[in-house]
């Protein structure tokens, strides 16, 4: 499964140096190495060369003149010494899953929906900025035939330097994994993943088909905007803090990341606007450190309240993955992936076939294929649940003095997830299927509850954020959670489509039963995170706790926005980076 990313990244590891790639010569657009020489003023400044960071920086600088400043923490690299951060440029679509993923449109009616009736922030508003932000290349025909892959052009583009593309290659275990599903009645199923309908569908890998690698914000941006001379990047150089003149941003303060403690500041100034696309963690954790903020927290850290914004850092959310794993004894369709391992003829097919012209199994980087169900489908208590939720004190589920305009927000947010459980047009229920002999990746796709993102308050600038998930606070969320595993349980153990692979179940395990068992389950298995933090930099009215506005403007700032994954209101149900590639 990881088989692409190992590749790619030996591959890479033998071009060396980034000055191979950057040779010095090049006259164009100016890449300095770990933030010497950056120029004193630019137009626009951007903090983040990650997923969001790059896009906006190629769409600013498209005109040529328009002077751009990046200002990235980590380098330009490929090497597999990458963390799973994403600490390099190209952030976190330089080393995520590669799964592209659209998630449902009312989730995205669902962010309109905090502003009244008439936001252009609605899945007909955004569609085609959707379309705008990936160049999709159908899967070739035999693979499409052979799998049953069904896709719709309609609801794609073709302009955009980030690729949806298709492994060349899919294992009929997984189509079988699929199909079974209609052995359940009521599960829908979608004929393209960018329909903005749930059910079981296939969906397309953020991979040039062309080159069978990776496609992300730094092949489809930076490479774009580096042949011109308005685009900067500088490495290597961590922001620490936004500088306001009065309540507008006029530039940024860097140090470099290699002497983070020691070295003195740089600063930069911004003519127009300060973009901040630093990613769900950080971003909030600049603007703490920038004076804006929380006051109460910003006072215990002796920061100066510049702007009073209660819900900078708040409202942080993220998929919790559930442990819910089958394994079948009698899983006969072949090829499945577990014959990498097990048969020694086809792994020699698979290596020839990518040695000789990339093609393969191992094209394949996570799997295509998944289900997105809604909650009304999964459980037949949706109507029991949504009423429970709406009854809450929401606030109870908060931090203690959480500040009234965020939990005010918060209780806007489980009013609109009261509905969506009712819905079928939202999807709270994931299974990544992996054609193999086991299946294990449950998502919760809507948490209900909220954590944190703070600085450290005894040392700001040279600790890290206080990262506190506080999953599970909303209790309502074990109870959902519980919900997804029975409906896996069904799919697995009580379907005529799966009977034959006679599943057993590993975990959570038939002693696992009542809600209160689960309650202690996911107390001690979840994993609070798929690598989605959002929330922090909320796009909501500011009486909502929010800290953008419609445009993604900081609320009490000039010349300040947010671009990227924090600004998610509510985390949409589907993997991110789609969407922040279009927001
Ligand atoms: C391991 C992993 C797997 C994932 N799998 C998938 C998947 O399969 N499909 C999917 O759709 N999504 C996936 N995601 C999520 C998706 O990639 C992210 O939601 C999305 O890329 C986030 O974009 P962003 O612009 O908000 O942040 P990022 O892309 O993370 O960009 C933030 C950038 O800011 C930089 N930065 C941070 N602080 C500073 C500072 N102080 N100064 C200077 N620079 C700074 C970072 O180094 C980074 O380059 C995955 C993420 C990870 C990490
Ligand atoms: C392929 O999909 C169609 C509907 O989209 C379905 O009727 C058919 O059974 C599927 N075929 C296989 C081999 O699963
Ligand atoms: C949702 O779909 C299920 C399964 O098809 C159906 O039983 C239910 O009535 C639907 N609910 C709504 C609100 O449409
Ligand atoms: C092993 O793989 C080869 C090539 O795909 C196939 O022909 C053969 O049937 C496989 N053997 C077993 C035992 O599955
Ligand atoms: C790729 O190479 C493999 C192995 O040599 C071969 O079986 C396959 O037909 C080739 N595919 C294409 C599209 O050239």
């Amino acid at each position: 499964m990881a088989r692409l990313l190992s590749v790619l990244a030996a591959v890479v590891a033998v071009t060396g140096p980034v000055c191979l790639a950057y040779p010095q010569e090049v006259p164009a657009s100016k890449v300095f190495l770990n933030g010497r020489q950056v120029g004193t003023e630019y137009d626009y400044i951007i903090v983040g060369g990650g997923t969001a960071g790059l896009t906006v920086a190629n769409r600013l600088t498209e005109d040529g003149t328009t002077t751009v400043l990046v200002i990235e923490i980590g380098q330009l690299s490929n090497s597999a010494a990458i963390t799973s951060i994403g600490k390099v440029v190209g952030g976190s679509s330089a080393v995520n899953a590669m799964m592209t993923v659209r998630p449902a449109a009312e989730d995205f009616d669902t962010w309109g929906s905090f502003f009244g009736p008439n936001s252009h922030w609605s899945w007909s508003g955004l569609l085609p900025y959707f379309k705008r932000a990936l160049n999709f290349v159908p899967p070739d025909e035999a693979v499409t035939r052979s799998a049953n892959i069904t896709y719709d052009t309609s609801y794609w583009g073709s302009t955009s330097g980030v690729y949806a593309g298709w492994p060349s290659f899919q294992y009929p275990s997984t189509t079988a994994q699929m199909e079974a599903f209609r052995g359940i009645p009521g599960v829908p199923f979608v004929q393209d993943s960018g329909s903005g309908q749930p059910g079981v569908y296939w969906y397309p890998t953020f991979m040039d088909p062309k080159k069978v690698e990776r496609s992300y914000a730094r092949t489809g941006h930076h490479d774009q905007a580096a042949t011109r001379p308005n685009y900067h990047l500088a490495t290597g150089s961590k922001v620490r803090r936004i500088l306001l003149d009065g309540t507008k941003a006029v530039g940024v303060a860097f140090v470099p990341a290699s002497a983070e403690r020691t070295a003195p500041e740089s600063v930069v100034r911004a003519r127009q606007e300060v973009i901040l696309a630093a990613g769900g963690i950080h971003s909030p954790h600049i603007l703490q450190l920038s004076g804006i903020g929380p006051r109460q927290l910003l006072t215990s850290a002796k920061i100066d309240t510049l702007v009073d914004l209660p819900g900078v850092g708040q409202n942080f959310q993220d998929h919790p993955m559930i442990q819910a794993t089958f394994q079948y004894s009698r899983f006969n369709i072949r090829p499945n992936p577990n014959d990498l391992y097990s048969n020694a003829t086809f792994r020699a097919w698979s290596e020839a076939a990518w040695a000789a012209n990339r093609t393969g199994p191992n094209s394949i980087a996570t799997g295509n294929a998944a289900a997105w169900l809604p909650f009304p489908v999964v459980s037949t208590r949706a109507n029991e649940i949504a009423a429970a939720l709406e009854a809450q004190n929401h606030a109870d589920y908060l931090e203690p003095n959480t500040d009234p305009t965020v939990a005010a927000g918060y209780r806007a947010q489980m009013l609109a997830y009261a509905a969506a459980l009712r819905s079928n047009g939202s999807a709270f229920y994931n299974l990544v299927l992996t054609g193999g002999p086991s299946n294990g990746i449950l998502v919760n796709l809507h948490p209900l509850s909220r954590g944190t993102v703070n600085i450290d308050t005894s040392d700001p600038y040279n600790r890290p954020p206080r990262v506190d998930y506080r999953a599970l606070s909303n209790p309502l969320d074990s109870v959902v959670m519980a919900e997804l595993v029975r409906f896996t349980r069904k799919y697995h153990l009580e379907n005529p489509l799966t009977r034959d692979w006679a599943a057993t179940e590993l975990s959570p395990g038939r002693n696992v039963q009542t809600d209160q068992q689960f309650a202690d389950y996911f107390a001690r298995t979840l994993n609070p995170s798929e690598f989605h933090p959002v929330g922090t930099c909320a796009m909501l009215p500011r009486e909502l706790g929010g800290v953008v506005d419609e445009e993604l403007r900081v609320y009490g700032v000039e010349g300040l926005r947010v671009v990227d994954a924090s600004t998610m209101s509510t985390l949409v149900g589907g993997n991110t980076c789609q969407t922040v590639l279009r927001i």
